[in-house]
């Protein structure tokens, strides 16, 4: 196999993109990685496009042919796919993108994420999401994402004795750093109180528990590592590729609130890339709802399980912590489209590792982590990157 880099990113603002379209969003993101690896189109091989549910929001089917298309390289006929693994449809184009290049198939590939959501109002949206759990045992009785994600807050919190401001202080510390990031969709900081004091969701999730409602894309191409110098002086080494599954429905597993995928994904990246989570850096979590950066954080290793409420509260996942979760601001405060995210998590620890991360740049940064979810856990990817 191939080393591999990533050697561009762009990304959209995220947010509620009225005047955009779908494709118009995916150009935007996917100009801005060429000009960041300084590559004209005619170089790109191939294309994964992550993408959820354009069907259901936007109406539209056949993705990886539309975006081609609309990236002008339809006329090259170059190989285009769509990826699809609900909201870790982003984290597995970047794989597969990863695994084209690595095979030595493919040279210069594209790997992105596009989700339009808002077109559609929050009825329809939030049975759209559905549509990742298990929509004949959970979907048709009645659960909702919130509900399924609110029923593993309520079995953790009562197993672990985590305090309700424990769990509030995620989104308080990602809001934080999404107020440091441009393209962040909440970019004001928030308190405990407008946490503990917004509208209840599902108990006991609140709104501000919750990841919103996203327009937004991002694109990163990868090309093999001794290449990567021709278009940029900062690569960044593709360390590991991992993903795991696990069953569609919550109550099929052995322990609600631990993710065995995540757990299984986490262990077979970190042996890929020969190293621990001690040596991690910073890491961008799947934090759909503020209950999911707890379970993950613990099982990513990063501290044990039933501790991860005091460790955030200790401030051990804030900039400046012992490893800082979500610089980005996470699904949280960032937002989450999301066919996008897992590769807009790729963006944030490219630029973290170049140095190029403002005021959210954690110091010294070398090695660091991405994990993206799939509904509540049946779908995992995580990757490694480093400096070179
Ligand atoms: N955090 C903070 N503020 C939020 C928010 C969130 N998650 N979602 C919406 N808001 C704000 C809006 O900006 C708006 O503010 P404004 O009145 O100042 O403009 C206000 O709340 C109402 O927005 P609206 O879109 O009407 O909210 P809603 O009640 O329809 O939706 C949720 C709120 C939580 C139900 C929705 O965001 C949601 O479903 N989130 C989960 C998405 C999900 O399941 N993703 C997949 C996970 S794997």
């Amino acid at each position: 196999m191939r080393d591999v880099a990533v050697i561009g990113i762009g990304c959209t603002r995220f947010g509620e993109k009225w005047e955009s379209s779908f494709r118009d969003i995916f150009v935007e993101a996917g100009t801005l990685a060429l000009e960041d690896a300084q590559l004209s189109g005619e170089k790109i091989d191939a294309m994964y496009v992550g993408n959820m549910s354009a069907g259901r929001f936007i109406g539209q089917e056949h993705i990886g042919a539309l975006i081609a298309d609309y990236a002008g390289l339809a006329t090259r006929h170059i190989p285009s796919t769509r990826v699809e693994a609900a909201c870790a449809s982003g984290g597995l184009a970047f794989r597969q993108a990863v695994i084209a290049v690595a095979s030595g198939m493919e040279d210069i590939v594209i790997a992105a994420g596009v989700e339009k959501m808002t077109d559609v109002g929050s009825d329809e949206s939030t049975d759209t999401l559905t549509g990742a759990a298990d929509r004949e045992w959970e979907g048709f009785m009645g659960a909702t994402f919130p509900g399924l994600y609110a029923m593993i807050a309520q079995d953790y919190m009562h197993k672990y004795h985590m305090t309700r401001e424990q769990l509030a202080q995620v989104a308080v510390k990602n809001h934080y750093n999404g107020a440091r990031n441009p393209i962040a969709q909440f970019q004001s900081e928030i308190t405990l109180d407008t946490v503990l004091k917004s509208t209840m969701v599902a108990e006991p999730l609140r709104l501000f528990d919750c990841s919103p409602v996203t327009d937004g894309a991002a694109a990163v191409i990868v090309a093999p590592l001794d290449r990567a110098r021709e278009f940029t002086d900062t690569p960044i080494k593709v360390l590991a590729t991992a993903q795991a599954s696990d069953t569609i429905a919550l109550h099929d597993r052995r322990d609600i609130s631990t993710l065995d995928a995540t757990v299984a994904a986490g262990q077979r990246a970190f042996k890929m890339a020969h190293l621990t989570h001690k040596d991690i850096n910073m890491v961008e979590v799947h934090d759909c709802f503020s209950i999911a950066e707890i379970c993950a954080i613990e099982d990513l290793g990063f501290c044990r399980k039933g501790t991860a409420g005091k460790f955030t509260a200790d401030g051990e996942t804030a900039l400046g912590g012992k490893i800082p979760v979500n610089t980005s601001g996470g699904l949280k405060a960032c937002g989450h489209p999301v066919g996008a995210t897992g590769i807009k998590q790729v963006c944030e620890i490219v630029q973290q590792l170049r140095g190029t991360a403002g005021k959210r740049q954690v110091d010294g940064a070398k090695i660091g982590m991405t994990h993206n979810v799939g509904g509540t856990g049946a779908t995992v990817a995580v990757h490694i990157l480093g400096r070179v």
